[in-house]
C-alpha cells in the first residue's frame, strides 16, 4: 500500500505539472481525489491491515493527499495568471488609435427653413395639416373658384392620372383649405406644408416638383387688418424685425381681394440692385380674404363667417435665407453644398 501511495504521488505530480489547462486541472484533481477517485480507492484497502499499520499509512495518505491538494492549487493559480495574461494581451485596445469618425447628419435647408416657419405659426395658434398629392382637380380648381376654362388653368399644367382629367398632381397646397373647411369645425387656423407639382423646364429658379407652405384662418370678424398684422409678424420672425414689407394689390380666383408680399431687399435696402433685379423689393408670397364663393362651396356661411388665406414658396425662402443661388443646388444632394448649411 505504501508502494501504490508512493507511485500514485509521483504520477499524479508529474501529470499535474504537465496540465497546460485549468480544465484539465480540475480534471486531475477529480481523478486522483474525488469520491470516487485514485486516493479514495488506495484508502478503502484500510480495513486490511493491521492495527499498528493503519495510522502510519493514514498518516502517508494523508501527507499526499496534502500534497497534491497544495500543488493542484499552485498549479491553479499559475495557469490562471497565465490565462489572464494572455487574454490582456489579446485583448489590448491601443487608446492612441484615431477612431472611426461618426458622420452626423444635418438637416436640408429646405427642411432647415420649413420646420423655422411652422414653429412660429404653431407658436401663434395654428395647427399644421397636411393634404394629398395626388388630388382630384375639383378640389385643386373648381372649388377655389378656378373652373373649367379658367386662364389660371393653363399656368399651372400638370401630370393627369386619368383620361377625364379629373385626377392630378396638385399644382398648389390651396386644395388643403377646401378639405379643412370641408371637414373640420370653425374657427380654423392651419398652415399646411407639401409638395407640389407644375409642367415647368427646370432651370435655377424652376422645378417641375417644389414646396409650398399654405396658411388659412376662418372665424366671425376677419379682416385684411388680420391679414396684414399676422403676415408682417410671420415674416418679421423669420427675416428680422427690421424688414420691411409691401402688400401690392394682386388677383387669385380664389381671394377677393387679392394681394402679393413683397419684402424690401436686404441687398440695397430698396435702392434697386442685381439680388431684386433693380425693383428694391423681393416677392415673397401670394395672399388674400377668401372668396365668399369659396367660403359657400365649403358649405360656411360667408355672411358670418370671413378668412384669409396665404401661400409661399418653400424653395424661394431658402434660397433667400441661406443666399442660394441656383434652385436646382436644393435637390442634388450634393454633400460639399449641403454641408455648408
Ligand atoms: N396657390 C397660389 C399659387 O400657387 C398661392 C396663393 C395665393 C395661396 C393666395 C393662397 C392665397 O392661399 O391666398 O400661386
Amino acid at each position: 500500500m505504501k508502494k501504490q501511495l508512493q507511485e500514485l504521488k509521483e504520477a499524479s505530480l508529474s501529470a499535474i505539472n504537465g496540465a497546460d489547462s485549468i480544465e484539465a486541472l480540475e480534471s486531475l484533481r477529480v481523478k486522483f481525489l474525488g469520491k470516487k477517485g485514485e486516493l479514495t480507492a488506495i484508502l478503502k484497502q484500510m480495513g486490511k491491515l493491521s492495527e499498528e499499520e493503519r495510522p502510519v499509512m493514514g498518516q502517508l495518505a494523508n501527507e499526499v493527499r496534502e500534497l497534491l491538494t497544495a500543488s493542484i492549487d499552485k498549479a491553479h493559480e499559475v495557469l490562471a495568471k497565465k490565462q489572464l495574461s494572455e487574454r490582456l494581451e489579446r485583448e489590448t485596445i491601443d487608446v492612441t488609435i484615431p477612431g472611426t469618425p461618426v458622420i452626423i447628419g444635418k438637416k436640408h435647408p429646405l427642411t432647415a427653413v420649413l420646420d423655422e416657419v411652422k414653429e412660429i405659426c404653431v407658436s401663434m395658434g395654428f395647427t399644421v395639416v397636411e393634404g394629398p398629392e395626388v388630388e382630384y382637380s375639383v378640389y385643386n380648381f373648381d372649388k377655389l373658384n378656378t373652373s373649367e376654362g379658367h386662364p389660371a388653368r393653363d399656368r399651372q399644367d400638370t401630370f393627369y392620372f386619368t383620361d377625364d382629367d379629373r385626377v392630378l398632381l396638385r399644382t398648389q397646397t390651396s386644395p388643403v383649405q377646401v378639405h379643412v373647411m370641408e371637414t373640420q369645425p370653425l374657427p380654423i387656423r392651419i398652415v399646411s406644408p407639401g409638395r407640389v407639382y407644375r409642367k415647368d423646364e427646370v432651370d435655377a429658379t424652376h422645378s417641375p416638383m417644389f414646396h409650398q407652405f399654405e396658411g388659412l384662418v376662418v372665424d366671425k370678424g376677419i379682416t385684411m387688418g388680420d391679414l396684414k398684422g399676422t403676415l408682417n409678424t410671420i415674416i418679421k420672425r423669420l427675416y428680422g424685425e427690421d424688414t420691411v414689407t409691401r402688400f401690392r394689390p394682386h388677383h387669385f380666383p380664389f381671394t377677393e381681394p387679392s394681394c402679393e408680399v413683397d419684402v424690401q431687399c436686404f441687398e440695397c435696402g430698396g435702392k434697386g440692385c442685381r439680388v431684386c433685379k433693380g425693383e428694391g423689393w423681393i416677392e415673397l408670397l401670394g395672399a388674400g380674404m377668401v372668396h365668399p364663393k369659396v367660403l359657400e362651396v365649403c358649405g360656411i356661411d360667408s355672411k358670418e363667417y370671413s378668412g384669409f388665406a396665404f401661400g409661399m414658396g418653400v424653395e424661394r425662402m431658402a434660397m433667400r435665407r441661406f443666399n442660394i443661388s441656383d434652385l436646382r443646388l436644393i435637390y442634388e444632394n450634393d454633400l460639399r453644398f449641403l454641408e455648408q448649411f
